[in-house]
């Protein structure tokens, strides 16, 4: 019989990588005055997660996970006593309001604080939303942290218009899905790069206009310059796709895959005078923002698989070898 002060989670220690996950049974969180526990049906997988078990060697348990959908089982006594039992889905991204107060660094669910790859997570009241209509307990799950990310680079910094030509690097990733799905909605032609011959028919389907192979010379594989580069392949893509970029365009890097250093001459930038801007997450206001695009447009995220917990060490790397098309949701 399970205990009602304990839980199963998936816990990262020792070792860094996939070799120190573990399934444990560990406290189960309480939550604080403006807290709600949630007990949580689904989470979404996102790099952010491989990144933190690489980077973490401590003994101490760390519970990683950034996006949840579930329950409100217990509330803080600030939180209101009204929300247990609603279903909602997490804004991942704790303590930035609006758009213009860019943290040093943004606070993530399961980075510095315990995540939600477990049965149960405490989050503040304000980071729960109810989950939109048109999406089912995966994809609700697949879209917080991936969908704020892409809407931040795509509207607040990238301001896509109608009829812009959009390239997305890591396109076939779970944040690069998104921004692929919301620069259609945008009404953007979109061209999506990708290293492998296997993923060119899914990236179609998942609406992209042109796709091309490999983020070398990208300039020239184009069909016509970028308006905008979403770039998040890092140092196998950016040079080339600054190139890639027309005169008075812009890149917008939101991450590193590939290794964060590049080489890159300066020329490129002030001659053809590109607008070049880096992102990382977004703000409340955006979440809420993103929300009601992604309801107005019907934005899926593209769910590739569904997974158990116990399953993640040959998830993790399976992402890793950047396997699969879309995002892969853990059902606790
Ligand atoms: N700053 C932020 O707030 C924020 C938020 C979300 C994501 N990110 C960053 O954005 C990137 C993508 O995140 P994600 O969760 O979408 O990851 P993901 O699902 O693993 O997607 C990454 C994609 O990048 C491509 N890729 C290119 N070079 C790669 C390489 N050397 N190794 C592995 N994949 C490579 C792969 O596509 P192909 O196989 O088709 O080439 C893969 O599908 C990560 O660097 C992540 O840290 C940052």
């Amino acid at each position: 019989m399970p205990s009602p002060t304990t839980m199963r989670a998936l816990v990262h220690a020792g070792t860094p990588g996939p070799d120190g996950l573990r399934i444990d049974e560990v406290p189960r969180p309480e939550p604080g005055k403006d807290d709600v526990l949630i007990r949580v049906d689904a989470a979404g997988l996102n790099r952010h997660e491989l990144f933190v078990i690489d980077a973490h060697a401590g003994d101490d348990d760390k519970i990683v996970g950034a996006d949840a959908v579930g329950t409100i089982t217990a509330v803080g006594v600030d939180a209101g006593q009204d929300l247990i039992g609603r279903r909602v889905l997490v804004n991942p991204c704790l303590g930035w309001p609006t758009a213009e107060d860019v943290p040093e660094v943004p606070t993530i669910l399961g980075g510095p604080v315990q995540g939600t790859f477990a049965e149960f997570a405490t989050v503040p009241v304000d980071n729960v939303h109810p989950i939109p209509d048109h999406l089912s307990d995966a994809e609700a799950a697949a879209l917080p942290l991936a969908g704020l990310t892409a809407y931040r680079a795509l509207v607040t910094k990238g301001r896509v218009m109608a009829g812009d030509h959009v390239v997305i690097t890591g396109a076939t990733g779970g944040a690069g899905t998104l921004a692929l799905a919301m620069a259609a909605a945008l009404g953007a032609e979109t061209t999506v790069v990708t290293r492998h011959e296997a993923k060119v028919a899914p990236a179609r389907t998942l609406g992209a206009d042109h796709v091309v192979i490999g983020a070398d010379d990208l300039d020239e594989k184009l069909h016509a310059p970028a308006d905008l580069v979403l770039d998040s392949v890092g140092s196998d893509s950016f040079p080339s796709a600054v190139r890639a970029v027309r005169p008075g365009g812009g890149i917008i890097s939101f991450g590193a895959t590939s290794g964060p250093d590049i080489e890159l001459s300066l020329r490129t930038l002030f001659f053809r005078q590109i607008r070049l801007e880096g992102t990382s997450m977004g703000s409340a206001a955006e979440f809420e923002s993103m929300l009601r695009f992604a309801a107005e447009h019907t934005i899926k995220p593209a769910v590739h698989e569904r997974r158990r917990l116990d399953e993640a060490p040959e998830v993790f790397r399976g992402m890793a070898a950047g396997h699969g098309v879309g995002k892969t949701v853990f059902l606790p």
